[in-house]
């Protein structure tokens, strides 16, 4: 049986990967996705996400619109330097593609859940902005999902932003408090585990020796990689991220430590603005159960995935 799944991205080339992942892998069943802003503005990101979709032959997954800035208004801040001018590695891929679904992303996500009710996973991968408005426009979305996996955040790790706060939750820290205070199951891939999964060059070169989404893949990763080997880790790798909440939500992944605890999100506009507070104060007795906690962070799990996702993109014709 195939897992439902709403993906909701702010598609730059991590986000793309996931993009791919979700539409190939059977054990998926993608039944709609939503775009936000965040690592570029909203039309590029639904631009870019129409796209990926078509490389992978799935022209068929509804595609809409979402927030082009926070929930509460101001500034906008985008990723271009990490993803490229066009969000796709700078790759000059101009390619038309067909138009979204002539529905905002919030309503788009409220209508594919309550058409599927306790069946489906929401898996936001940008900016929280979609999830927060879908919540407030309809308050019965958390009894009507089966969970939110996340990629955001970081209990540990240091931020990647500030050096508390992830992008996708510095983004939209009021966005991202609505959604962690409200009573669903989340799954919480962050920066804990999401910047140990490393696509190496060995990975991009099978990439870029397989069928079209792949040889596309390698191509946008080169940019992105030349941002971590500069920026991060000096030496040259994409962190994969957004396929790291994909595969949580569809049980594709192997967790090896991921305790349910209670998180909160800083919205103080001080130096600890879009922190997520994991209560990890069980670490020394194995994680007791913390009554009403409903949010499992993941701190580790089997980087085999990197190789599995590879594979599945590399072999689609
Ligand atoms: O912090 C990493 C996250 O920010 C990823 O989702 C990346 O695509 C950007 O949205
Ligand atoms: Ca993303």
């Amino acid at each position: 049986m195939s897992v439902k799944v709403i993906l909701d991205c702010d598609t730059g080339v991590d986000d793309s990967m996931a993009i791919m992942y979700a539409a190939l892998h059977p054990g998926i069943d993608l039944i709609g996705m939503t775009t936000v802003w965040g690592n570029v503005d909203v039309p590029l990101a639904t631009r870019n996400t129409l796209r990926v979709l078509d490389l992978v032959g799935r022209s068929d997954v509804p595609v809409a619109r979402g927030a082009a800035g926070p929930l509460l208004g101001g500034h906008a801040d985008f990723a271009y330097h990490v993803h490229g001018r066009d969000g796709q590695g700078n790759a000059g891929d101009d390619a038309p593609v067909r138009a979204a679904e002539p529905i905002p992303a919030a309503q788009h996500i409220i209508d594919l859940v309550r058409a599927h009710p306790g069946e489906v996973w929401l898996v936001p991968v940008g900016p929280l902005t979609n999830i927060a408005a879908a919540l407030a426009l309809d308050p019965e979305l958390p009894e009507l999902v089966a969970g939110v996996s996340l990629m955001g955040g970081t209990a540990l790790a240091p931020g990647n932003v500030t050096p508390v706060a992830e992008a996708n939750v510095w983004h939209d820290a009021e966005a991202a408090a609505a959604v962690f205070r409200a009573p669903w199951r989340i799954i919480m891939a962050g920066l804990d585990v999401t910047m140990r999964v490393l696509i190496t060059p060995e990975h991009s070169a099978r990439l870029a020796a397989g069928g079209p989404a792949g040889r596309y893949l390698a191509r946008i990763m080169e940019h992105y990689g030349d941002f971590y080997r500069d920026n991060a880790f000096g030496f040259w790798t994409c962190a994969m991220h957004d396929t790291i909440a994909v595969a949580a939500a569809a049980g594709t992944l192997d967790v090896r430590l991921a305790p349910v605890v209670h998180v909160e999100v800083d919205t103080s506009g001080g130096p600890g603005h879009g922190q997520t507070i994991a209560d990890l104060r069980g670490a020394y007795r194995g994680y007791p159960e913390q009554p009403g906690a409903h949010c499992a962070v993941l701190l580790d799990i089997d980087d085999g995935i990197a190789d599995d996702v590879v594979d599945l993109i590399a072999a689609a014709e």
